[in-house]
């Protein structure tokens, strides 16, 4: 007869965290988009313009322009110096409102302080917004309705649907208040009927509600804020944060910790990054298509 044996502790075995890579779905979709931009007669056109030297915007735009030209895309990047007033740059956003060949657009952000954002984004044709930060797109996302949608937000949304993460009844709790990620993925997430928490700089006790948290969305700029004494067992963490440690990128979260706990993780790099750029590109695909419809109304 075999004999049992009885543990004298239980043993827990903590499971691997499942690693979202984004740079595998960002390359899928990138695959996906030429194949329909090759079907088509006309290449979709996205142009950037940037402002001044910013070295994290230089590189961003790299990576745009990159996966753009790789796509089959038509791409203008418009460099401005850093001393650019707000009459030139509404004058070339009315231009390539104007220029056929160019369905999206956007304005790459920061931009230096003495220039309102919020002007140069109202000059942007609504159906041109490649970025979804203009007023009416924004509007569309609050209400629920169709919308050219931020392209982090949407990327994040992206590799929740892709990789079956549940999110109706859960609590998910967002980290950061920006109108670029922090407010718009509160609304998609609850559009799926995601109980929300906004956690932001004046939060009293981020760790009692991270704690709480199913899904948390970590959208602050601070590096390695996210500890893994801040998250509760198998919870899915989504790290947006893109900060310089030296020569190297890091997240809002603490990778290596929080994995042992986390039931899913985005890494830095890798994780939402390159879905930024797949869904920058898809938007000034949707761009093209709105133009076109209604173009023949
Ligand atoms: N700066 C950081 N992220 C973004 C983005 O998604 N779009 C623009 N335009 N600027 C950014």
């Amino acid at each position: 007869m075999q004999k049992s044996y009885i543990l004298p502790f239980p043993i827990t075995y903590a499971m691997a965290a499942t690693i979202l890579d984004g740079k595998a779905l960002a390359r899928e979709i990138r695959d996906n988009l030429r194949k329909q931009v090759k079907s088509l007669t006309e290449k979709p056109g996205l142009a950037v313009i940037t402002v001044g030297n910013d070295p994290a915007s230089q590189l961003y735009v790299g990576g745009k322009e990159k996966a753009g030209i790789g796509a089959g895309y038509h791409f203008v990047w418009k460099k401005y110096k850093e001393d650019t007033d707000e009459i030139t740059l509404l004058s070339e956003i009315d231009k390539l409102n104007q220029d056929k060949k160019i369905h999206g657009m956007i304005v790459q952000l920061p931009l230096p302080k003495h220039l309102s954002p919020f002007l140069i984004i109202d000059a942007i044709r609504q159906e041109k917004d490649a970025d979804g930060f203009h007023p009416l797109n924004l509007a569309n996302l609050f209400l629920g309705r169709d919308a050219i949608l931020p392209a982090t937000p949407k990327g994040i949304m992206r590799i929740l649907e892709h990789y079956n993460i549940p999110l109706a009844g859960k609590h998910a709790v967002v980290i950061g208040r920006s109108n670029i990620v922090g407010k718009p993925i509160a609304f998609l997430l609850l559009q799926k009927d995601a109980t929300v928490t906004m956690c932001h700089s004046m939060t009293a006790d981020l760790a009692a509600l991270t704690r709480q948290a199913d899904i948390i969305v970590a959208a602050v700029g601070k590096a390695w804020l996210v500890k893994k004494d801040m998250v509760k067992q198998g919870a899915v963490v989504i790290d947006v944060g893109m900060n310089k440690k030296g020569d190297k990128i890091i997240g809002d979260v603490a990778y290596d910790e929080v994995k042992e706990v986390a039931s899913a993780i985005t890494p830095v790099p890798g994780g939402v990054g390159p879905m930024t750029i797949a869904m920058l590109l898809e938007n000034t695909l949707k761009c093209m298509e709105v133009q076109k419809k209604l173009s023949t109304r």
